[in-house]
């Protein structure tokens, strides 16, 4: 079953068309990918979906539901939540208390009740949940250490952290691989398998190629705001339109950055 349906969705910005009739679905589970050159209109998607802009045209089904135009916290209150592409932590926060903010993100009370004190008994329950999130992404010895001291890799894998305190049930990843090394690259594959098995569906947004191949079942391939190509993995890999597109000339064998 699809979780996501996105139907002839467009987003214009004055004259430049930045997501043009697009249409895909992500099926329930899935490590869903969203691949294609820089400015194809990736973020724009991600921006339209979770309602940070007004679709130009067509329509978002989540869950069963028009979600079209609705804003961003009744989007995220439904278990739509993304993650973005620069790091938007708090630095002078610990740890545990940026995951913190994010259980709070879809509370209706907001993160101000809890910093006056109200809801003492919520504060206990988002205490708990903090708790239970640093451990399974394996960051509960740093709880209380200063975010800014975070290597590079910990701090994505602390975004996620965030994210997943606001409990989605479709989390969308922005380029969540970004400078990163080989061993904070394999870590975060692992992390989002996890995730995923523990019943979140994943709509990936990467440049990372053997992070988007090895975690993806299934591929969308945008460029120009359009829809390029769909397909699984060795498909994507082997279609000489989405190496054009990536390289910007016409190639007959596969690019490196598309090899295993
Ligand atoms: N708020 C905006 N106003 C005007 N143009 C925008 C806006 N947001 C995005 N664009 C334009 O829309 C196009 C798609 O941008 P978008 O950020 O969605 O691409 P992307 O696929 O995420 O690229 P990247 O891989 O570099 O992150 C680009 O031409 C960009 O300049
Ligand atoms: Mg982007």
């Amino acid at each position: 079953m699809a979780l996501l349906e996105v139907e002839s969705l467009s987003r214009r910005f004055g004259g430049l068309t930045a997501v043009d009739n697009l249409s895909f679905s992500v099926e329930e589970g899935a490590i869903h990918g969203l691949i294609g050159p820089n400015g194809a209109g990736k973020t724009t998607t991600f921006n339209v979906i979770g309602g940070f802009y007004r679709p130009s045209g067509g329509r978002v089904i989540y869950d069963g539901r028009d979600i079209s135009g609705m804003a961003t916290h009744a989007i995220a209150a439904l278990g739509l939540v993304r993650t973005f592409q620069a790091t938007t932590l708090f630095h002078e926060l610990t740890v545990a208390e940026n995951v913190l903010v994010g259980c709070h993100l879809t509370a209706r009370s907001g993160l101000l009740g809890v910093i006056l004190g109200a809801g003492e008994e919520r504060r206990r329950d988002a205490e708990t949940r903090v708790g239970e999130i640093l451990a399974f992404m394996g960051l509960d010895g740093l709880a209380g250490d200063p975010c800014a001291n975070l290597p590079h890799g910990l701090q994505r894998a602390l975004g996620l952290a965030v994210a997943l305190a606001a409990r989605p049930k479709l989390l969308m990843l922005d380029e969540p691989f970004t400078g990163m090394n080989p061993e904070e690259t394999r870590r975060m594959m692992d992390l989002i398998r996890q995730v995923r098995d523990s019943g979140v569906t994943i709509l990936l947004v990467e440049h990372d190629m053997r992070a988007v191949m090895g975690l993806c079942e299934r591929i969308t391939v945008l460029n120009f705001g359009g829809l390029l190509a769909e397909g699984g993995p060795e498909a994507i890999r082997a279609d000489p339109d989405v190496v054009e597109a990536y390289l910007g000339a016409p190639v007959r064998e596969a690019a490196p950055c598309f090899s295993k």
